[in-house]
């Protein structure tokens, strides 16, 4: 087939006429800047994630310095963005190569795999934006493409349709152009072949679409079996006094590791007990709030704020971990979206 009529070269020419071109990522290949956009751009759409990428880069324009940053600094700027595994696997290969290559970045597809974090695709999507290399990207906008267009059925996150995919996505591969074929891929999942109302009449891959031409397009990818996630319930005091909120800095690992967050009642313990220094000293009728719900990966939470508003300014904090936070010091923190959101509603 010629490089004009065949898949690549179809998607190639359609992103040189439609595709997303002024990305703040896309005007460099310095591996590291297309890595902290390929990290953020795992789990966040491209137009949430750009004034993060830039705050970002601007904050640490290189590796030596995310190195040389705290933790808490990551997590500060990573705050509304959720999956902070992410910040942290940053941070985390930011020492690791600042110690063990001498601060040198990784140069190829297998060296940036071995980074915490970059998995198969990440690594492939960062070897072809910064180096050229010729290798195969498969995120959720490629597997939704490709089981589109070749009517794979089955659900992509199985592990025999996964590989088929991978096989399909290394064979599609052009000879030239990777940088614009992988980017092409990827916009076109995200603005074209879209999971719900795709743009089928925009689609330079339409006419060989499979799924288009069995009236399976709204049935493809097939859905993830939906697991009944455990759902776990929290009490959590929120403690205000004169402005200024109470929080406890979450272990390093966990659900919200490292981040700053509301108190949180165990099973065991009693809001009396576990606020006593604090709330002996000008307490106030708790007012329990709305109850938040949230997804997590593996569970769900139900949190039940309980309002604790005391007329004095009280500095007793009771436990080590613990804080008080005006409303500009929180700006400076990272903190779980849902408990920030909280916090906006009450201070
Ligand atoms: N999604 C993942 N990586 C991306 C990139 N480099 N540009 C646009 N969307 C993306």
């Amino acid at each position: 087939m010629s490089q004009k009529t065949s898949f690549a070269g179809q998607l190639i020419a359609w992103q040189k006429r439609h595709g997303r071109r002024n990305l703040p990522w896309q005007g460099t290949n310095d591996p590291y800047r297309i890595w902290v956009a390929e990290i953020m751009l795992q789990q966040t759409q491209v137009a949430t994630a750009i004034p993060y990428y830039q705050r970002f880069v601007r904050r640490f324009p290189d590796l030596a310095s995310l190195a040389m940053a705290p933790l808490q600094d990551v997590l500060a700027l990573w705050a509304g963005l959720g999956y902070y595994t992410r910040a942290r696997n940053l941070h985390r290969a930011a020492s690791q190569v600042e110690q063990e290559s001498k601060g040198q970045f990784p140069r190829d597809f297998a060296a940036l795999k071995a980074l915490p974090g970059v998995g198969r695709s990440t690594a492939a999507a960062i070897a072809a934006a910064a180096f050229g290399e010729r290798q195969a990207i498969l995120d959720g906008n490629v597997k939704r493409v490709l089981t589109r267009c070749f009517a794979i059925a089955g659900d992509p996150a199985d592990r025999a349709v996964e590989n088929q995919l991978w096989e399909l996505a290394e064979k599609l591969l052009p000879e030239r152009e990777i940088v614009v074929y992988t980017q092409a891929l990827m916009d076109l999942g995200a603005t074209v072949c879209t999971p719900n109302n795709p743009a089928c009449g925009l689609c330079p891959l339409a006419a060989r679409c499979q799924a288009r031409a069995r009236d399976l397009v709204a049935f493809l990818p097939a859905p993830r079996p939906r697991k009944t996630l455990p759902e776990r319930e929290l009490t959590l005091p929120l403690v205000v006094a004169a402005g200024n909120v109470l929080l406890e800095q979450r272990p390093p690992t966990g659900i919200w590791g490292g981040l700053w967050s509301l108190p949180e009642l165990s099973a065991d313990t009693s809001a009396a007990t576990m606020l006593a220094p604090i709330l002996r000293m000008g307490a106030v009728a708790p007012q329990p709030l709305p109850v938040i719900r949230h997804r997590l990966t593996h569970f769900r939470l139900l949190l039940h704020p309980v309002l604790y508003r005391l007329d004095q300014p009280l500095m007793a904090l009771g436990e080590p971990g613990r804080a008080w936070f005006s409303k500009t010091a929180l700006t400076r923190i990272g903190m779980p979206t849902p408990i920030a959101k909280l916090l906006r509603g009450v201070l």
